[in-house]
């Protein structure tokens, strides 16, 4: 794992597009794993730039959400299908046809999840996976105690989760589903690279217990100290209560692969 922090929330999701970049160039037929939620809106805006002033082409990418609610369709503008679509989707000319998510609405659940792993299998896997971490610590909707080898599957939402997510719901956290299917732990660690971002205070235990702590499946997070290739880009704000600030800011003033980005 390797931590990268940025002075701002502009600046970090600055680098990870450029790292989603780099990976677009190099392999025109990528295929991207997407989160949705408020960190990755930056990321999205930025990303639509990108197509639109310097030509980032998305055309020959597969894209694979981590979740979607059970019980809303893409159609309902609070579901994550809808989320991709407005902010990022109609705005880099990708087929749709390529972009996945988890289908909330399919008449059996456990069936769409076995699909959604194959397809991902189909597509070759995800190249490179975004992350954001939730207060409980979940990656997707892996909330506590889900398996570190789990694959996806439909979870419960913890009752913080729903409270971080009423915002998207007119703040009525009645409103924010109780379930939703999401790519496993074991389905996030198959990808071939883990990027997680984390930006604001409100972020700056929760990823000091992920980075620093030990692997545990009551922050699924942690789990991303298994992967072989995974960093965590943060701002300042959300890197304040890691320990070792300064052995990250070594490694990423040291590392050849990074002075391009510096
Ligand atoms: C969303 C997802 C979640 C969010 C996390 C952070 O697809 O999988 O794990 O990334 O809840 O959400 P924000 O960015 O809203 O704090």
């Amino acid at each position: 794992m390797e931590v990268i922090i940025r002075p701002d929330s502009d600046a970090a999701a600055s680098l990870l597009v450029a790292l989603i970049e780099q990976v677009v160039r190099q392999k025109p037929n990528a295929t991207l794993g997407f989160a949705t939620g408020h960190t990755m809106e930056m990321v999205y805006s930025k990303l639509a730039a990108k197509h639109a002033n310097e030509g980032l082409d998305f055309s020959g990418c597969s894209t694979f959400n981590l979740d979607e609610y059970i019980g809303m369709s893409g159609k309902d503008p609070s579901s994550y299908r809808h989320y991709m679509n407005e902010r990022l989707f109609s705005k880099i000319e990708i087929d749709l046809a390529n972009t996945f998510l988890p289908n909330g609405v399919a008449e059996d659940i456990d069936a769409e999840c076995e699909r959604y792993e194959r397809l991902i299998e189909e597509r070759g896997g995800i190249d490179l996976q975004l992350l954001g971490i939730g207060s409980t610590g979940h990656i997707g909707f892996n909330e506590p105690l889900s398996a570190l080898r789990s694959r996806t599957r439909a979870k419960a939402l913890a009752p913080e989760t729903r409270e971080q997510n009423a915002s998207m719901f007119g703040n009525d956290v009645d409103r924010v589903p109780k379930r939703a299917i999401t790519m496993g732990v074991g389905t996030i660690l198959d990808s071939r690279r883990c990027i997680l971002l984390a930006t604001g205070a409100a972020k700056a235990e929760i990823i000091a217990s992920a980075v620093e702590g030990p692997v545990t499946s009551m922050i699924s997070a942690s789990a991303l100290q298994l992967h072989t290739r995974c960093t965590v880009i943060v701002d300042e704000e959300a890197a304040s209560a890691l320990q070792n600030q300064d052995y990250y800011r070594w490694i990423f003033e040291n590392e050849p692969e990074w002075q391009e980005f510096q």
